[in-house]
């Protein structure tokens, strides 16, 4: 592309939530983007679904297209921004704007942490940009943080809370005493969780962008399968109790930590102590905190999600891209995943647990479960023993830190055990 060109033009995949804020902030916020960028950004054509459906906006039907060629065929385009979600089609439209030469700017989280290394492929043999801050924590900006800002640190870990609907209900969970079932039809009335909820309470929303982060923290292509993966779903109401009992807030947390051994990526509910301030993290907020061997413990918090805050994003990738563009370097900004760490399973991973059985009430029950504990190497740090109904009691157990194999070992004696009826939740508990 000349350095000469007096606008870059963008083509948008996509005018649903993301599109639309992306439209309105190149729209309302357009000199200030002229100048930061050093050029005129204008979107140039839009492509979506339907383009007689009714929009929130007001666009130019002859904006409007259904046929993706009208975009990367287009040699006027300079920047793609893909908007639309998913993986097919997407995918194939992505590289097609690649492979002839559009720089990409892409919100798609299932994308990327999936295909990753296909898009960068492309992006590299095309000399592109391919950028995707939207990605991950919607308006915070942790990705070009981590690439750019703490660059100079080994980042030692990278963990928060990376998903806007379960941070909702854990919260409302925590605040009204409320069961998960309760809980979830309010926050689908609400619209923060959707009518098939199961990407956020399953876990795999935020699987999809730890992934991402261990990728770029420890410079090693880590993918969604990769990643140990636990939802919410079996958060109770007792659960969340006893962890206040204990001094600790439950989040659904993703974690990625790098140590001698390897790379450890996971996403898990998890027990923090109430004084960590990811615990303060409520409602549809997220937070990122990483922990850098320079720069130390540094934490980031802000909108996961929403129209604004994921345009917010996007149009500084665009920004970012058009600079690129203008000083005629597309590209510079190439895949960080240069190294080839090992990734350690989930069975060397090490945390404490807590661990709530019923068990019988009657004398030796708490000496035969700590006597499989300690066979197996655990370590116990507490107890609570509550009378559940007739002969029956809960017992809580938190152990010291172990390895997750060790604790499973144990698990799997003990639910052998005639004296205990139930184990009824497993968490992790960091910090
Ligand atoms: P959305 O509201 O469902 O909008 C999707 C848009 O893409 C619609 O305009 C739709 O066209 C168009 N589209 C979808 N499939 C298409 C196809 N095959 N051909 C042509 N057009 C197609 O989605 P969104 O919430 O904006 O999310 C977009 C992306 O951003 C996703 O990857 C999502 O994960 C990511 N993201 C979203 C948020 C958020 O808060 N929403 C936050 C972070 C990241 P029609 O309008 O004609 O149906
Ligand atoms: N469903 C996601 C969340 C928003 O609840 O955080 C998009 O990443």
């Amino acid at each position: 592309m000349s350095v000469n060109k007096q606008i870059i033009k963008v083509g948008l995949l996509g005018l649903g939530t993301v599109g639309q804020g992306v439209y309105r902030i190149l729209k309302d916020n357009a000199d200030n983007i002229q100048r930061r960028a050093g050029i005129k950004v204008e979107i140039e054509k839009i492509m979506v679904r339907d383009t007689t459906k009714e929009r929130g906006i007001s666009v130019s039907q002859a904006m409007l297209t259904s046929d993706i060629k009208d975009i990367v065929n287009d040699p006027e385009i300079d920047i793609v921004v893909e908007v639309m979600g998913g993986i097919n089609p997407t995918l194939d439209y992505v590289l097609q704007a690649l492979n002839n030469g559009k720089s990409v700017v892409t919100a798609n989280k299932d994308m990327v942490a999936m295909h990753g290394e296909e898009l960068f492929s492309a992006a590299e043999a095309n000399n592109c940009d391919l950028l995707f801050e939207a990605s991950v924590a919607g308006g915070i900006p942790i990705i070009r943080t981590l690439k750019q800002s703490l660059a100079a640190n080994n980042i030692e870990q990278v963990f928060g809370i990376i998903n806007g609907t379960t941070n909702y209900m854990l919260t409302k969970m925590t605040r009204e005493g409320s069961q998960f079932n309760d809980v979830l039809k309010e926050a689908q009335q609400k619209g923060y969780a959707e009518a098939d909820p199961t990407a956020d309470v399953e876990g795999y929303d935020a699987a999809r962008k730890i992934a991402i982060l261990a990728s770029i923290a420890f410079n090693t292509r880590v993918t969604v399968n990769d990643v140990y993966v636990e939802g919410i779903t079996k958060i109770s109401a007792e659960d969340i109790a006893y962890a206040k009992e204990l001094g600790y807030i439950i989040k659904l947390l993703g974690i990625a930590k790098y140590n001698d051994d390897g790379i450890e990526v996971r996403v898990h509910p998890t027990f923090i102590p109430e004084e960590h301030p990811l615990a303060s993290v409520n409602d549809v907020f997220n937070a990122v905190f990483v922990k850098g061997d320079a720069v130390g413990d540094t934490m980031f918090y802000g909108q996961g999600a929403g129209e604004l805050p994921t345009a917010s994003a996007v149009v500084a990738d665009i920004m970012d891209a058009a600079r690129d563009l203008v000083r005629n370097v597309p590209g510079i900004i190439s895949c960080t995943c240069y190294d080839n760490k090992p990734l350690k399973p989930m069975s060397e991973s090490k945390s404490r647990f807590y661990v709530r059985t019923l068990v019988s009430d009657k004398p030796g029950v708490l000496a035969s479960i700590a006597l499989v504990f300690g066979n197996k190497g655990v370590s116990l740090a507490s107890v609570i023993q509550k009378d559940a109904e007739g002969s029956t009691a809960e017992l809580v157990l938190v152990t010291h830190n172990t390895k997750e194999e060790n604790l499973q070992d144990a698990l799997g004696d003990i639910r052998n055990l005639s004296c205990v009826k139930e184990i009824g939740n497993v968490i992790r508990v960091e910090g």
